[in-house]
């Protein structure tokens, strides 16, 4: 039997992408393999988001030109961001790569298995929309209890640093019918919590004109079943009302925003071309506090975008002190080629970005451990999701605000909403006990 190995590297929309191609291969007949050495099969699933994103496919690569020279039988296939980036260039650098397909391009994996199992090498990577045909009941979920469901594919905003929308193309979304059918699949194979993706899922249903995204989640919250419903991402200048009054009446829809500020300068948002200022951003975050008080915010910030000065960086550190989110992606600007941005300026050196970094970084750990503390006695529901790997007899889960608690019980009790008291904050997690099963 033909074994399979996937690496996936990037977003949650490639997460959810590299398991419908765990399903396409199993359809063929392909087992999924252990180990990278014993597979048949070796796909990449990349992410050009940053330099640092590719660097790590180009070191993988390096490593599979090894497994290729012991074993030139195996296949060797990358996908996503990056493939539809680089084409041909990448069986260019890596002639061991077998072949290359772009964005949305996995869908036509059975026919480009054949081709290159004769010898051939592909590169596939011509732009079309997100295939409306794959049949979502074979995809291979990596959780039977928890499922991401993509709603709407591509980026119409071009931020001037992104590559995104020029590698998943145009906002696509998808046919609330079809959502519906593959969420009810869902619950009635177990899973209790959806997690509905996008690059902005609050431009959901602008293509299609009598949706939008606060309608879907109604639609989802009816169904049996579904006990949470979470999604992400959010583009600040897109939330509406309509979707916080829904987000504030519908209990199954999670309170957390993952709402992406990138800076805390007005200079610098408008170079970046992201539409808002901090005071239209901070003005929407407290209006989402009054009428969700215990809503939480995750978000990403650029450090050290092109042209940034200390000023800008200060304007960022302030927003963090004011808003005190409840998790911060931190990434230094990488410049990307093709991008508007990476064409401006970028006086400011390196090392000083990583400064910034650093002192983002050990303001949001503060930040957050305050934050944990202030849970501590607190009853928390918490799905439990894994048994902890450094301590078995500990399950993992997280709560409705997307805390990460540990707590000691059997792995029976996987999937199951728990009611837990808080005992411990640390810094990046919190400790607890189970009180009982939560009534969802
Ligand atoms: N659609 C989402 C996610 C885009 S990519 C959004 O709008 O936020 C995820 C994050 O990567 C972005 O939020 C941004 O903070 C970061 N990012 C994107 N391009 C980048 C670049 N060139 N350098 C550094 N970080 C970048
Ligand atoms: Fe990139 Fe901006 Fe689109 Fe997010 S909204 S994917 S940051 S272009
Ligand atoms: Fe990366 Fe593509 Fe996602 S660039 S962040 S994998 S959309």
């Amino acid at each position: 039997m033909l074994k399979y190995y996937i690496v996936t590297y990037g977003c949650q929309m490639n997460k959810s992408d590299s398991e419908k191609v765990a399903g396409i291969l199993e359809r063929l007949g392909y087992i999924p393999s252990q180990q990278v050495e014993d597979a048949d099969l070796v796909l990449l699933n990349t992410c050009s988001v940053r330099e640092r994103a590719e660097e790590k496919v180009f070191g993988k690569l390096g490593e599979l030109k090894k497994i290729k020279k012991k074993n030139p039988k195996v296949l060797i296939g990358v996908f996503g961001c990056m493939a539809q980036r680089m084409k041909e260039e990448l069986i260019e650098r890596f002639p061991h790569v077998d072949f290359v397909l772009g964005s949305y391009k996995f869908i036509k994996l059975p026919e480009v298995l054949e081709k290159v199992e004769e010898g051939k090498k592909l590169v596939i990577v011509e732009e079309d929309p997100y295939p409306e045909d794959l049949d979502w009941k074979f995809v291979k979920r990596e959780s039977k209890f928890q499922a991401w469901v993509p709603i709407i594919y591509g980026c119409n905003n071009f931020c001037t640093y992104c590559i995104v929308p020029y590698l998943r193309g145009k906002e696509k979304s998808r046919d609330p019918k079809d959502i519906i059918k593959e969420i009810e699949f869902l619950a009635s194979q177990g899973v209790v919590e959806v997690t509905l993706l996008g690059q902005n899922v609050d431009s959901y249903g602008k293509d299609l004109g009598n949706i939008d995204l606060a309608d879907l989640l109604i639609e989802i919250h009816k169904i049996e079943g579904i006990k949470r419903i979470r999604f992400l991402t959010s583009h600040p200048r897109d939330v509406s009302d309509k979707l916080i009054n829904t987000v504030a009446q519908y209990p199954k829809i999670c309170a957390h925003w993952h709402l992406p500020l990138q800076a805390g300068s007005d200079r610098i948002l408008q170079k970046m071309g992201r539409g808002y200022s901090y005071k239209e951003y901070k003005a929407l975050i407290d209006k989402i506090r009054s009428k969700i008080p215990k809503a939480s915010f995750s978000t990403d910030i650029i450090v050290g975008f092109a042209g940034e000065i200390e000023e800008d960086f200060l304007a960022t550190k302030k927003a963090l002190e004011e808003i005190r989110f409840d998790t911060v992606n931190l990434a230094i600007y990488s410049p990307r080629p093709g991008t508007p941005a990476a064409k401006f300026e970028d006086p400011i050196p390196y090392e000083v970005k990583k400064k910034w970094f650093e002192e983002l970084e050990n303001l949001q750990r503060k930040i957050v451990y305050d934050k944990n503390l202030s849970m501590l006695g607190k009853e928390e529901i918490v799905l439990a999701e894994e048994v902890n790997p450094k301590n078995l007899e500990e399950l993992s889960g997280r709560t409705e605000n997307y805390r990460l608690v540990f707590f000691k019980g059997d792995k029976s009790l996987i999937g199951k909403f728990l009611k837990i008291k808080i005992t411990e904050a640390r810094l990046w997690s919190l400790k607890g006990e189970i009180v009982g099963e939560a009534e969802v």
